[in-house]
């Protein structure tokens, strides 16, 4: 449990890199933005209180803040500089303040917490989150001395051929002692080739007032990315996937091809179901148990397939629940719909939701059969067993009775016959 910590998050950057009018923060990685997976993680660690530093075009990163207090940045000058305003507020605050670049989405919980354990347990001045990466380029890096003491950070600019193979990265993640942090801001002196208060040089100032320095080492270094243009965003989406498409495997989920299977967290999904290649599920979607889902699929956001489901082939799902034992097997779109049990939609059905305005609802009941081509134009009832013939086009507005079938452009009720004959 993390008691006496405070985090900060240094998201008032702009970005260069990413050339996008969007700051970098709320570029989206695996569907929500960098900044989101970042406070969640905090929350899910216990943090209590979370001070944000926003600046550059701060009114596009605010909506994504909640339950954090908020610091402007005006003049971006370095991470540093974006210490300052917090730790105004800080000034009767006793314990360790996590400061946290923000945009590295891909650390752990579980890092996040030994992070701090290490720092409070080793009673330092300043613990530094480090890891070993294939390409340290960019990166800071971390100068020890023969003892293997850290003494510095160094950043890109200031490497030479030598220290430029250094592979130990600053993941611009760390723990502070707050009086520690006070009095090193204070001597930190502008950097004069980037023109900016570099927070890394605090190590050197601690290292040379013979302050207790400590790091702690990620096992894989892609964990502390950094996130700086549009590559690394794609690389930290595909880790994120990576990480939720093991763990539903290592539960009871059947993944044919992880590597071509597309899907966003949160997601549920439920023991033995398949999902098959070049699948898409976007954010909170649920899936039952011994579901089939795909090949080529697409989940959008709040579907819900109930148990013993089967959404195949170029099927499209948006807002709808889909009840048990349900089939929609090929070409179908099916938006703001609740299916019953055991219906089948036939391959071919358009939900035709969207009227220029709004969009409408469908209600299918258990047991119906739409036939292919249908196209439904909501709102729409269908009762319980009902049929809609190939090709039909049922008018908004309609209800066709348990029982019936609807068949012709636009849809009339044939008499008498139903799903089981006359
Ligand atoms: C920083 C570290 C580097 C580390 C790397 C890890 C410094 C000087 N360098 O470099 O050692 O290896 O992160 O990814 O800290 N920000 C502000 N205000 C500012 C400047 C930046 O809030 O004035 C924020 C940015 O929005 C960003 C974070 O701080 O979220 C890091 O800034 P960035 O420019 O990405 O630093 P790097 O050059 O990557
Ligand atoms: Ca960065």
């Amino acid at each position: 449990m993390v008691t006496n910590v405070v985090a900060v998050v240094l998201a008032a950057g702009k970005g260069k890199r990413m050339n996008s009018d969007l700051p970098k923060v709320v570029q989206p990685v695996s569907g929500r933005p960098i900044i989101s997976h970042i406070l969640d993680n905090l929350k899910v660690c216990g943090i209590k209180r979370t001070i944000v530093v926003v600046g550059h075009r701060r009114e596009l990163i605010k909506p994504f803040i909640s339950g954090a207090e908020i610091c402007v940045q005006k003049k971006i000058q370095g991470t540093a500089d974006a210490l300052r305003e917090p730790l105004k507020k800080l000034k009767n605050f006793k314990g360790t303040v996590l400061v946290i670049a923000g945009d590295a989405p891909l650390v752990k919980v579980s890092t996040i917490k030994e992070l701090i354990r290490v720092h409070e347990n080793s009673n330092s001045a300043a613990t530094i989150l480090a890891g070993i990466v294939d390409n340290p380029k960019g990166y800071g890096r971390l100068l020890r001395d023969r003892t293997g003491k850290v003494i510095k950070i160094l950043e890109e600019t200031e490497l030479d051929e030598r220290l430029s193979k250094i592979g130990e990265i600053n993941s611009g993640i760390y723990c502070f002692n707050l009086r520690s942090l006070s009095e090193g801001l204070k001597d930190i002196r502008l950097n004069p080739r980037k023109k900016e208060y570099y927070l890394t040089d605090i190590i050197a100032i601690m290292a040379r007032k013979k302050e207790k320095l400590s790091s702690f080492a990620v096992k894989d270094g892609r964990e502390i990315m950094g996130i700086n243009n549009r590559c690394d965003l794609a690389r930290a989406s595909s880790v994120l996937r990576r990480r939720l498409v093991d763990n539903l495997m290592l539960n009871d989920v059947t993944i044919v091809d992880p590597d071509m299977t597309y899907i966003e967290a949160p997601l549920e999904v439920g023991r033995d179901t398949v999902i098959f290649p070049f699948t898409v599920i976007e954010k909170n979607v649920i899936i039952g148990k011994n579901c089939r889902v795909g090949p080529f699929c697409h989940l959008r956001e709040g579907t819900v397939l109930d148990d013993d489901c089967e959404v195949g082939n170029f099927v499209e799902v948006v807002r709808s629940r889909i009840g048990k034992l349900t089939k929609a097997k090929h070409l179908s779109y099916l938006g703001d719909v609740k299916i019953g049990k055991s219906a089948n939609i036939g391959a071919g059905t358009i939900i035709a939701n969207f009227d220029g305005k709004k969009k409408n609802k469908t209600f299918i009941s258990d047991d119906a059969f739409i036939g292919s081509g249908s196209i439904l134009v909501a709102p729409v009832k269908i009762g319980k067993g009902a049929i809609t013939g190939a090709g039909a086009v049922v008018k908004r507005n309609s209800n066709i009775p348990a029982g019936k079938t609807a068949v012709g452009v636009p849809a009339y009720i044939l008499k008498k016959e139903g799903k089981n004959g006359k």
